[in-house]
């Protein structure tokens, strides 16, 4: 596995154990290589794939009688359009794998895209599955999400309060920032953590996915101006489209350019699953996780290795719904505790839970004119791991904010200084005050 590489502005490297023991063996090598190019592979089939659905269309119309045909004259030259949107979203692919910095080499095989498979092609590719594909289509709608102007209010309902409130613990005019270490596992596109970045904090990036690592690289270290591309990320969305122009709308990325615009604190990006890459305790001052937890097999190993890598006294802040990822996916295992489970679980483990929320309306990767709008009522909290002795305590006491919350959405918040059983208490209240709300406006 190749190191880092430091001729990138913004390091993406393989997450390496510290243990030797632990590191990647060659075999381990060869399935990371393999699995490099499955991902590319199916990028590169992205058109093809995408035009398979387009070309059913056509054809269904043409099989049409003339009269049908002649009603959807509009709507036959609209699909011409999504055509160039997916011959415009195939070009931006093409750009995001131009350069090969991430795959390894040294192997003397040459790097993973120098194979039969680098030219793009009409063809399948071998071993692509639907779910890679629907991967590489997502990812466009991920770019948009963090790095288009159209999609800044979805950033600042998911980035902001966790900012605002690592920004409130770790204040700048109080602590070296660069010496503040954040980790974002599940760190998709990067944004987060190139924001964090921004405000001076030393900010690692954590992702497994190499088609979220491939994306972020590009728009991290190779993007050289502001709005230099343009991307149709809803143009396979068929459905919901109130006016023809909402499929084929287009954004422009990044709308802010990192290469041009370095954050004051170091970032980097670190590749591989977050349980397997981070066992070193007491490492990070802050771990910062948006839309993540929920996609653990078991969210408690998640918390568990949170809690440990944390220094003592370090937060965990926390944004996103209980989605779990793995619930009824074939072959995997999953469990979802709820809310309030976690709140136990978070306790237990030794969490000492300084203010969380619910309630807290956030979209994913919306796409904005859509008539149909999913919105999450996220969970909001920052957790701390204990201070270690009194002094320590003392100081951060002193140091704590009063009131964590910095958006209030939602009649329900739960504002916490809470053990579970307040917990419980606190949402039977509610219930108990919604039972009696809709039985006064039943009478
Ligand atoms: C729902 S996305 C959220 C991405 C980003 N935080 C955001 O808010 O846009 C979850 C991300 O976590 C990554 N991920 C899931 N499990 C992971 C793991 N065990 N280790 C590292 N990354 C993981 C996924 O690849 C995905 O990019």
């Amino acid at each position: 596995m190749s190191d880092m590489l430091p001729s990138l502005p913004f390091p993406m490297h393989p997450k390496m154990h510290e243990d030797p023991a632990l590191a990647f063996s060659a075999k381990e090598d060869e399935e990371e290589r393999r699995h490099i190019q499955k991902v590319q592979n199916a990028f590169k089939y992205y058109r093809p794939y995408a035009y398979l659905r387009l070309k059913k269309k056509w054809d269904y119309l043409h099989s049409l009688s003339a009269d049908d045909q002649r009603l959807l004259s509009k709507y036959r030259t609209h699909l011409d359009t999504v055509g160039n949107g997916i011959d415009c979203n195939q070009a931006v692919i093409r750009e995001i794998l131009r350069d090969r910095v991430l795959y390894p080499t040294g192997d003397g095989s040459g790097s993973a895209g120098d194979t039969d498979n680098d030219n793009e092609t009409d063809e399948p590719p071998a071993h692509v599955r639907h779910g890679d594909m629907d991967q590489a289509q997502s990812t466009l709608k991920l770019i948009a999400r963090d790095w288009s102007a159209e999609c800044a209010i979805e950033r600042e309902q998911s980035y902001k309060p966790i900012i605002d409130s690592i920004e409130e613990y770790y204040k700048p005019s109080d602590y070296k920032l660069n010496e503040i270490k954040i980790l974002v596992p599940g760190a998709g596109l990067g944004r987060l953590t190139y924001e964090l970045a921004c405000r001076g904090y030393a900010c690692e990036g954590n992702e497994f996915s190499y088609f979220m690592l491939i994306a972020s690289n590009f728009v991290l270290n190779l993007c050289d101006y502001e709005n230099k591309h343009v991307l149709y990320p809803w143009v396979h969305q068929y459905v919901n489209n109130m006016r023809r122009a909402d499929q084929v709308a287009s954004v422009r990325f990044p709308d802010i350019c990192p290469v041009r615009n370095p954050p004051k604190g170091n970032i980097e990006m670190a590749a591989g699953d977050f349980l397997e890459v981070y066992k070193t305790p007491d490492a990070y001052n802050c771990v910062a996780t948006c839309f993540f937890i929920d996609c653990a097999n078991n969210v408690i190993d998640f918390i568990r290795t949170i809690y440990k890598i944390l220094v003592p006294g370090g937060i965990w802040v926390n944004l996103g719904p209980l989605l779990y990822h793995y619930s009824d996916v074939q072959g995997q295992n999953s469990i979802e505790p709820t809310y309030e489970d976690l709140v136990i679980i978070m306790e237990s483990i030794g969490f000492d839970i300084l203010s969380c929320r619910t309630g807290i309306r956030t979209k994913y990767a919306q796409n904005p004119q859509s008539m149909k709008q999913s919105e999450y009522q996220s969970l909001f909290w920052v957790c701390r791991k204990p201070p270690n002795n009194f002094e320590q305590q003392q100081q951060r006491e002193q140091k704590e904010p009063p009131d964590l919350i910095v958006n209030r959405d939602h009649d329900t918040q739960i504002d916490v200084d809470v053990d579970a059983d307040d917990l419980d208490h606190q949402l039977e209240d509610d219930e108990m005050q919604s039972e009696s709300q809709s039985q006064a406006k039943q009478t």
